[in-house]
């Protein structure tokens, strides 16, 4: 297996610890991290990419001798609001350019991240099947609902191996989340590790589908590897980490911490909150290629607290 793997998108909460990953697994050398910015504690091969610039992706597809690329790069729920027009460009362009690249240079596989965000008011609110009613209220949700299809058609049309996942609200202690609605249920571990009040956008009983970052990485590992013919599924799998609220994670909190503080000041995100299943069902990617998550809220909630505390107080 000889692969060559560029990730668009590496610095951001995913794409940090998933180069990772894709190091170990694949070797440092056959792993090209690239994002608009450089960060200089990045150890690795990196390119600057902007991927709204095709000619660019080309570039760094032929000067590497790329064979997939991880596509991880968008603007997410609750910073995309801010301009509608803009993100949808945005993300759509980078999509295009991805696609497009991958199919003039026959590349093995494309990995695109869908969302939870795919989901919107007329789907079941509980168990969310892979094959509900889409109705994306974000900008953000409606360009990944798009980005599934666009996946599907070149997988169709030019037979493109596009591989997708609906990923729940990510949970991780390496990195920081940004501009994303599930982004408070990795502030709120700072905090209470912090001994700092916690101020929450959402309201305390808000049940939202989340998932541990080690499973994520996992499951996309899982994903990627799998035999072509076991995807059954081109638009994009739904994958179940577990479902909590606010509420449930101050709980697990309290353990630790008996005198943390929260308090709630609901925004417009919870207005996006609500408007999302409250959980997943997964069976097609338990099924097609052997998903099964790790992490509950307690696992989530220990280990968080438990390797946040090394990185700030390293010496306790
Ligand atoms: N975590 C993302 C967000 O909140 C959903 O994909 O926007």
């Amino acid at each position: 297996m000889n692969a060559k793997v560029l990730v668009i998108g590496a610095n951001g909460q995913l794409g940090s610890v998933l180069v990772k990953a894709l190091q170990h697994r694949y070797g440092d050398e056959n792993v090209i991290a690239s994002d608009i910015q450089k960060v200089n504690s990045f150890n690795g091969v990196f390119e600057l990419l902007d991927a709204t610039n095709m000619n660019k992706i080309q570039d760094v597809v032929s000067s590497h001798g790329i064979t997939q690329i991880y596509h991880l790069a968008a603007i997410l729920s609750a910073k995309g609001e801010a301009n509608p027009l803009g993100t949808w460009e945005l993300n759509m362009n980078m999509l295009f350019n991805v696609l497009e690249v991958s199919r003039i240079n026959g590349l093995d596989k494309v990995f695109f991240p869908s969302s939870i965000a795919v989901f919107g008011e007329d789907a079941p609110w509980v168990n969310t099947p892979n094959n509900a009613y889409l109705n994306p209220a974000t900008v953000y949700g409606m360009s990944k609902a798009a980005g599934e299809n666009w996946a599907q058609y070149y997988f169709l049309r030019y037979g493109l191996d596009v591989r997708s996942i609906r990923y729940p609200g990510i949970i991780g202690y390496q990195s920081l989340p940004g501009g994303g609605t599930t982004d408070y249920a990795v502030d709120i571990f700072h905090k209470a590790v912090l001994e700092e009040e916690f101020v929450c956008f959402l309201n305390a009983d808000t049940t939202l589908p989340m998932i541990f970052m080690d499973d994520v990485i996992r499951a996309t590992l899982e994903l990627m590897e799998a035999p072509k013919k076991d995807i059954r599924i081109r638009t994009a799998y739904n994958l179940a980490g577990s479902s909590f609220s606010p509420e449930d994670i101050v709980k697990e909190i309290y353990k630790y911490y008996p005198e943390f503080k929260v308090k709630y000041e609901p925004d417009f995100r919870q207005d996006i909150a609500a408007r999302w299943p409250k959980s997943i069902n997964d069976v097609e990617a338990k099924v097609d290629w052997g998903w099964q998550p790790k992490y509950d809220l307690e696992m989530t909630a220990r280990t968080m607290i438990e390797k946040l505390k090394a990185q700030y107080i390293p010496h306790e």
